[in-house]
């Protein structure tokens, strides 16, 4: 029989045991290694016993080859044991510590897996330049443990410092501050980093390729590979004023840089918010800004997740509901209010799309989920935190008073749990005591809106001047009876703002079904399959399948071959799932692709195949 190792008690999704002892400060140091996938080297952690006679300390890891554990101080080995693997939360590292003292630092020589979880590793032939080889680390939510021994969870903040030694032609680049990097030698240089803000495990960070940079504002560069730089700085050339619009909601911002990463392709996500180095997709590439609220999210974070971090993935609302609300503020302040309300309808499609998957009676459709039992936070991803959560606050913004007294209190928030880790509970004491005096308090239904399934139980009156135009043209092409050309010209689109495109095309999905001869027309008076907009086309291409338009399978396995933005393949593959004489075609083009997809996307892909 395999001993289970048990869960912590604060973290559903980790082995640590951050209650008896906690890690501090990580010092890495790693040898990158493109010929065996690997990187190599020793991290020394800072540990601090919490309770009185703590003599072990719990570390979560993921196929981690560790060669030795020794106290840093002496060099004398400490003993150590590791758990059989379960799935994907890897094994529990349980490393004895010295008795006699209650600091004490751990060096832990070890290489990582070529299959580690969190990384990529493109061969030339998958990058822009076709040149030279490309690593890129994704660690939320639970994969820096494939990286480096650790407690991963996020409750537990750590400082950070790195010395990665790459081939001289590449640079290294990490979420923290860059120190210097040293001459050549032996074809090699090293590249190190501090970051002296303590943060949770998943925002640990790496990229390694072949990069250029390009200034877009003080503290701002965009980083790509050579060829993509300057398409890269027009399209995010709005950073700056998304960084002082939200400076001016949340409070100074703390990590100095503000720089972004562009990834390759098969990046899994829109955005991920490392801080100092914000990692984006190229999907965000429309070449006319139309997708740059996707940064505005990511610099929201640097408040909402990354100084007030979630305990655990259970709230895990608290990171990405308050980030869509300080998101659509951001957006409000730049382009009004009437924009920031007609993105929060258009969300609620999202949120609607998410339910109708999950069923409305799912628990992973509650504002705070229970991963207790071994649910992955991978397999519990929705937008269901980030919509609902969005909702919730839209609600009590206006339910308290509007903008002239929430966001001082959203202020006082931040300002109160800043470099901590919380839970949905401290959010809601600190609200209670904030508006103790405010007659609208008694009226929150608190248990409602955290522990319902399905969709709010209240939905917000959004200002509807922006949607009202989409509805009407969706309206007149539900009730157009397919005679001769219809009613429709080009400039029913061409008049409209990408986001409203975007909106039609989501109500169009929401409908019960939408004749193939009216998405054909569609292509004839609108050209969609044209557009540059990922967002667009991704609602396109569904709407094809949906209504059985065969010509466009192809179309949809192009996309969902040339990218790998989990928002986007997923729903797509399923819909080609549903769809029976395409299943085989799918599961087929699945197969031949694999290879080049991320690992968290090709896992989720399988499951969404009902291969795994
Ligand atoms: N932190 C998330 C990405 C993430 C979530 C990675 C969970 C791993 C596990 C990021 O901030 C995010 O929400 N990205 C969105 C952007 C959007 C909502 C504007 C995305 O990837 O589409
Ligand atoms: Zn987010």
């Amino acid at each position: 029989m395999t001993l289970v190792a048990n869960f912590s008690e604060i973290d559903p999704s980790s082995f640590s045991n951050p209650e008896n002892a906690v890690v501090s400060s990580i010092s890495l140091h790693l040898l990158v290694d493109f010929t065996k996938k690997t990187l190599v080297g020793k991290v020394k952690l800072h540990v601090k016993k919490i309770k009185e006679g703590t003599n072990y300390i719990d570390l979560d890891s993921s196929n981690l080859h560790i060669t030795e554990i020794t106290d840093d101080a002496t060099g004398t080995p400490l003993e150590y044991n590791v758990t059989e693997p379960i799935q994907i939360f890897g094994s529990k590292l349980s490393i004895n510590l010295p008795n006699n003292q209650n600091e004490v630092d751990i060096l832990v020589k070890y290489e990582t897996d070529p299959d580690a979880f969190a990384l990529q590793w493109l061969s030339p032939e998958q990058t822009a330049g076709r040149k030279h080889p490309y690593l890129f680390s994704q660690c939320q939510p639970i994969h820096a443990r494939s990286i480096v021994p650790c407690q991963d969870s996020p409750s537990v903040k750590t400082t950070y410092t790195a010395e990665i030694t790459a081939p001289a032609e590449l640079t290294v680049l990490m979420s923290a501050l860059r120190k210097d990097v040293s001459e050549p030698r032996d074809g090699l240089r090293t590249h190190s980093f501090h970051q002296p803000v303590p943060v949770p495990s998943y925002l640990l960070a790496l990229v390694v390729g072949d990069l250029a940079s390009k200034q877009i504002g003080p503290r701002s560069h965009v980083w790509s590979e050579p060829q993509l730089v300057d398409k890269a700085a027009f399209e995010f050339s709005e950073t700056e004023q998304f960084l002082q619009a939200a400076e001016s909601l949340c409070g100074p911002y703390v990590w100095g840089v503000y720089d972004l990463l562009l990834l390759p392709p098969s990046f899994p996500f829109g955005g991920m918010e490392n801080p100092c180095l914000t990692f984006v997709t190229p999907t965000l590439l429309a070449g006319d800004r139309s997708l740059a609220c996707v940064v505005a999210h990511e610099i929201a974070h640097s408040w909402t997740g990354n100084l007030v971090t979630n305990c655990n993935f259970n709230h895990f609302w608290l990171n990405e509901g308050f980030t869509m609300y300080v998101e659509r503020k951001i957006i409000g302040r730049l382009y009004g209010e009437q924009m920031r309300e007609f993105a929060a309808i258009n969300g609620l499609k999202d949120l609607k799309d998410a339910v109708k998957t999950l069923g409305d009676q799912n628990p992973l459709t509650k504002l705070v989920v229970d991963l207790s039992g071994g649910i992955g936070p991978d397999d519990a991803f929705s937008n269901c935190p980030y919509e609902k959560g969005h909702t919730f606050l839209f609600y009590l913004e206006q339910l308290m008073g509007g903008p002239a007294v929430f966001e001082p209190f959203f202020k006082a928030y931040l300002d109160k749990y800043k470099y901590q880790s919380i839970k949905t509970e401290d959010f809601k004491k600190f609200f209670e005591s904030y508006f103790a005096s405010n007659p609208e308090l008694k009226k929150v239904e608190w248990d409602s809106w955290l522990f319902t399934t399905g969709m709010p139980y209240k939905i917000p009156k959004y200002d509807t001047t922006l949607a009202d135009v989409c509805t009407a043209l969706v309206v007149k092409w539900k009730e157009w009876d397919c005679s001769g050309t219809g009613p429709f010209s080009p400039q029913d689109l061409t008049s409209l703002k990408p986001l409203q495109v975007q909106e039609v095309l989501a109500q169009m999905l929401e409908l019960q079904e939408f004749p193939l001869h009216k998405v054909q027309t569609m292509q004839t008076v609108y050209n969609l399959d044209a557009s540059n907009n990922s967002e667009i086309k991704f609602r396109w291409l569904r709407l094809c399948l949906k209504s059985h338009w065969e010509d466009k399978v192809a179309n949809a396995l192009q996309f969902v071959n040339e990218q790998g933005r989990m928002k986007f393949v997923r729903p797509i593959y399923r819909d080609l799932y549903a769809w029976e004489a395409m299943r085989q075609k799918a599961i087929d083009n699945f197969k031949v692709h694999r290879a080049n997809m991320m690992a968290v996307t090709a896992h989720n892909v399988a499951r969404d195949l009902h291969l795994e």
